[in-house]
């Protein structure tokens, strides 16, 4: 409930909304309670005027129904205005709780994310903003007019006969108890299926995204097995959900049944003995249809109600999780005085675990002076990746301090350190829409002429030019519409646009073949230029000109220097310089291992 409360306070900027939903709907049940008023006011002039009590004419009639008429565009009138109203609160509800979902998930930390599946963050928001809209409207359309009601047909009972109110009082507790009950039970199944959506749900997100890998391997039927799966459970739960929902329904029907028996029996004969006059008998009658209604739509409200607790509190679970310190969002562009010293990377006693039982990383100690290139170099899952995440903040070092440009990367606002880092991927990462776009996101502000150069630079113009329409071209989901050495050097473009002092290239030519390598080689020799690099190097021949190489050993720094004071000491380098010259079986295992041949 507490969850409620706080999307309520959250979308408070509505209130005005809420009013008038509330006003609204205050109004219909006043005038649809009116009519059965009119009504049997109409029966009984026409009781009196059959029994002679009352000189036959027309006329008062006549003008019963036209306040019926009355009541009645009035009615529809307001029930449309307070629809419109309804929409436009639901959907203003969706757009702030999804702006703040949204903008909370752009603050989570990346260790967050590692334990995510993308598809399941979606169906989670989809599924709490509607089970929350949900409720709001139910509630600000029935809650306020069930109290009106129910109050108007207690005390128009009560005036007729304590003992229709009294019958009429137990039956909304009960029936609210009984769905209370039933919706609890309801729930865990509710919760049970939902998880199944989300496991279901996030494999089919993942599925999709990476459908070449299924078809390469021909898992379409395992793929949709699973998913099945998942769904069959979901299918076996609403059996057993529905059977129960149902048969406590027809219980709590079944009681209300006797009670409604119980209130027609007491109007009938009291009528039947002259207590209650014809008219009197047709009101009662009608009110007590009436307030059937929120019985029934009490039970669902309740039933909205859980749903929409269970919703917001997944809902909070997420934007309860602890922010990213010192985030974009939060700090804006903060200007920081940079050091302009010759250490622009440093690392002080660094340990990293992504557990904390388990260091990755173990008393790193490096300077990276300004203009150099450093080549890390290590076994495959040696932590190279992690190490320069660290510069990036990525992630924060258990102990020790990372330094870029004489500030502990930790202390200072997270925008301005990454305006100071470029990063080139593995993996091109680039999004959907036009090469421009995908450029620009290095640069906003950069002309036509400025993307061409860095394109020039970065040994792309060549085929941007042949393709139809050129800057304009669509490149699909992540680029999928590129060959990989294409995607790579556009990757290369954006990051000279961004334009950072510092560079990290962390496997940037892995993933293509010698022929693309050599192409992107020489748009990243560009992109170094000035600058300086942190490189994760894929084929040694491509660290053959750093200034230092710095080899990882088990979490630790084994040894520091340049290529050529590396390649006398016998250490891994020249191991591996070795075994790349020798190119025999058990060599090129070895070299596998260490991410240097594919
Ligand atoms: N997000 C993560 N969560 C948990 N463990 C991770 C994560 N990323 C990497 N690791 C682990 O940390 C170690 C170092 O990984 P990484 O830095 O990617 O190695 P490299 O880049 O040298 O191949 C590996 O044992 C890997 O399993
Ligand atoms: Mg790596």
């Amino acid at each position: 409930m507490k969850s409620i409360l706080r999307i309520v306070s959250d979308a408070r900027e509505l209130w005005p909304l809420y009013v008038g939903i509330i006003v609204g709907a205050v109004l219909t049940t006043a005038t649809t309670l009116l009519m059965p008023f009119l009504i049997a006011e109409a029966t009984q002039v026409v009781v009196d005027m059959a029994t002679g009590k009352r000189a036959a004419s027309a006329m008062p009639l006549v003008w019963l129904a036209v306040w019926l008429l009355v009541v009645m565009v009035v009615n529809s009138l307001v029930t449309n205005v307070t629809g419109y109203w309804g929409d436009i609160m639901s959907m203003r509800v969706r757009r702030i709780l999804s702006h703040n979902y949204f903008d909370k998930l752009l603050r989570l930390p990346q260790r967050w994310y590692d334990a995510q599946l993308t598809g399941s963050i979606i169906s989670k928001l989809d599924r709490s903003i509607h089970t929350v809209v949900q409720f709001l409207q139910v509630f600000a359309n029935s809650f306020f007019t069930t109290i009106l009601t129910v109050v108007v047909v207690l005390v128009v009972a009560g005036l007729h006969s304590p003992w229709l109110a009294l019958l009429l009082v137990v039956i909304y507790p009960t029936f609210v108890w009984l769905t209370a009950i039933t919706s609890r039970r309801w729930q865990v199944w509710e919760k049970e299926k939902n998880e199944h959506f989300d496991v279901a749900g996030g494999r089919f997100a993942e599925v999709v995204s990476q459908l070449r890998v299924v078809k390469s391997f021909t898992t379409e039927r395992s793929e949709l097995e699973h998913f099945d799966r998942h769904y069959d459970e979901a299918v076996a739960l609403t059996a057993t959900q529905s059977r129960f929902w149902h048969f406590m329904d027809v219980a709590r029907r079944g009681a209300l049944d006797v009670v409604f028996f119980g209130i027609y029996l007491i109007i009938f004969v009291a009528t039947a003995k002259g207590s209650f006059t014809v008219g009197s008998m047709v009101l009662l009658i009608q009110l007590i249809q009436i307030a059937k209604a929120p019985v029934t739509s009490m039970s669902y409200y309740v039933d909205t109600m859980q749903r929409a607790i269970t919703g917001s509190t997944e809902y909070y679970k997420v934007m309860d999780v602890e922010e990213e310190p010192l985030h974009p969002l939060t700090e804006g562009a903060a200007a920081i005085e940079w050091s302009d010293g010759d250490t622009v990377v440093a690392f002080d006693d660094v340990s990293f675990g992504y557990d904390e039982d388990q260091l990755v990383l173990e008393d790193i100690n490096l300077s990276i002076r300004r203009g150099e290139r450093v080549a890390f170099v290590g076994e495959s899952g040696g932590g190279k990746s992690t190490l320069v995440n660290l510069v990036m903040k990525l992630y924060s070092p258990t102990s020790g301090q990372v330094r870029v440009l004489g500030h502990d990367v930790t202390t200072v606002p997270t925008a301005a350190l990454r305006r100071q880092v470029g990063v080139v991927f593995q993996d091109a990462s680039l999004f959907s829409g036009t090469i421009r776009e995908n450029l620009h996101y290095g640069d906003p502000t950069a002309d036509d002429d400025a993307l061409r150069e860095a394109l020039r630079r970065s040994n792309a113009l060549g085929f941007v030019d042949q393709l139809p329409d050129g800057l304009d071209t669509q490149i699909g989901e992540r680029g999928v519409k590129l060959s990989g050495g294409q995607k790579q050097r556009i990757a290369v473009a954006r990051a000279m646009l961004k334009d950072a002092p510092i560079l990290i290239l962390d496997e940037a030519t892995s993933a293509l073949d010698t022929k693309a390598e050599r192409q992107v080689q020489a748009g990243l020799e560009e992109l170094m230029e000035g600058r300086t690099a942190l490189i994760i190097a894929h084929r040694l021949s491509t660290i053959s000109a750093v200034d230092r190489i710095v080899t990882l050993r088990n979490g630790t720094i084994d040894e520091v220097g340049s290529p050529a004071e590396l390649a006398q000491t016998n250490g891994i380098y020249a191991q591996l310089l070795a075994l790349q010259a020798s190119d025999s079986a058990a060599g090129r295992k070895i070299l596998k291992r260490f991410g240097l041949i594919a």
